[in-house]
């Protein structure tokens, strides 16, 4: 039976990336007989321009009936100041994670060996760095209610937010987190602000309650704002890290510095099925897109995520994540990662140089 796949590129380097991993995938579609089949739809700025909406119902209805997605990154100046907020390009990606409930972010920050060059830290604080970060994402202060921006008596405007989470929220993000980290090595380090923020207090409890079903984990607490410091202080101290939307927005981009840059940290977002919407971490990046320099590799692991989680093709995603190392071994790199001694190469050959790898594996 096929798997239908839908492909997202999105805005500003979305497509470029998103076109390489295509490649990728179409090669191991053949080479292990996968039965994909691919199809495309706008979001983000580019569905606004073209229908006025970041997620328009043609969209959220296809990925609704797709097995998986695929999404390269939304969202640029472009739209920055469009008068109606929810018309923003990354509207359409939190819709899209709310309408399909993928309350589950896995952000695995890697370093592969041959780039410990290219991490700002020094190689012995992250060689063998392999951190997982599970972030929840269709909760907390992005999606609490009330919000905006109101006007008070004196004439002076506030804006706000709310930071709230269900014992139920916090329980099935924390039950993603258990079970990874007993797949690994047994630690998970919950982030949290529960000297200051009762939302964290409740999530700290929880986690603590949920303990005594985990004894093989080792669960530990820590404030968000010495988590930040150890991340660049000692990182290879962590395994998983449990935190809640806004804290792991900010903790994965900072971890995936570690591993060189942003561009090689894929993601995936799951249902409480594990059907699941896969992407980069990173941006749109509109200060390089239309150069053909960006990283296309966080978005072919990406590509290798999905095919391992929500596609059940774990043979196919080994391959690709080979293929990854491979190129790397060659001494090839975007420029995000170059550094003296290696070659630097464009998005589209680092994509092709991926593809020449799988067919020679
Ligand atoms: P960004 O991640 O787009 O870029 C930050 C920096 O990292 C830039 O200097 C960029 O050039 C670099 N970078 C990012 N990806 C790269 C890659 N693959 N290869 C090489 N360099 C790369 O973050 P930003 O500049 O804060 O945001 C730009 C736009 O992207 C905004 O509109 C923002 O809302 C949106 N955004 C979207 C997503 C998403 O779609 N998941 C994620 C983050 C930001
Ligand atoms: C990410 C992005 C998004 C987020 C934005 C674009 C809504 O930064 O995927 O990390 O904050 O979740
Ligand atoms: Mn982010």
């Amino acid at each position: 039976m096929s798997q239908q796949v839908l492909i997202l590129p999105g805005d500003g380097i979305g497509p470029e990336i998103v076109v390489e991993a295509q490649k990728v995938l179409d090669v191991v579609n053949s080479k292990f007989n996968l039965g994909l089949v691919c199809d495309e739809a706008l979001v983000g700025g580019a569905a606004y321009d073209e229908f006025g909406s970041p997620l328009p119902e043609s969209t959220l209805a296809k990925a609704q009936a797709a097995d998986a997605i695929l999404l390269g990154a939304v969202g640029g100046p472009k739209w920055d100041n469009l008068e109606d907020r929810e018309l923003r390009p990354e509207k359409g990606l939190l819709g899209l994670r709310s309408g399909l409930e993928l309350f589950g972010n896995l952000r695995p920050a890697i370093l592969y060996p041959q780039l410990a060059a290219a991490s700002s830290l020094k190689p012995e604080v992250v060689s063998g760095l392999d951190i997982l970060i599970v972030r929840e994402l269709t909760g907390g202060i992005y999606f609490g209610q009330p919000r905006g921006i109101r006007t008070l008596e004196n004439g002076e405007r506030e804006g706000f937010n709310t930071y709230v989470y269900s014992e139920s929220e916090i329980r099935r993000i924390a039950r993603v987190a258990f079970e990874s980290a007993r797949k690994r090595n047994k630690k998970l380090c919950s982030v949290d602000k529960a000297n200051v923020l009762e939302v964290t207090v409740l999530w700290r409890e929880v986690l603590e309650q949920m303990a005594p079903e985990y004894p093989d984990v080792e669960l530990s607490h820590m404030y968000v704002d010495n988590a930040a410091m150890q991340l660049v202080r000692a990182p290879k101290q962590f395994d998983v890290m449990v935190t809640g939307n806004m804290f792991g927005d900010i903790l994965s981009d900072a971890a995936a510095m570690l591993t060189g840059s942003i561009g090689m940290l894929p993601s995936a977002s799951l249902d409480k099925n594990n059907k699941g919407m896969y992407e980069p971490c990173h941006g749109s990046a509109p200060d390089i897109a239309g150069q053909g320099i960006a990283n296309p590799l966080a978005t072919i692991l990406s590509a290798a995520m999905m095919l391992r989680y929500s596609l059940n093709h774990a043979q196919a995603a080994d391959a690709i994540e080979a293929a990854v190392s491979d190129v790397l071994d060659q001494g090839l790199r975007t420029a995000d990662i170059y550094s003296e001694g290696t070659h630097k190469v464009s998005t589209q050959h680092m994509g092709e140089a991926v593809v020449a790898a799988l067919q020679k594996g």
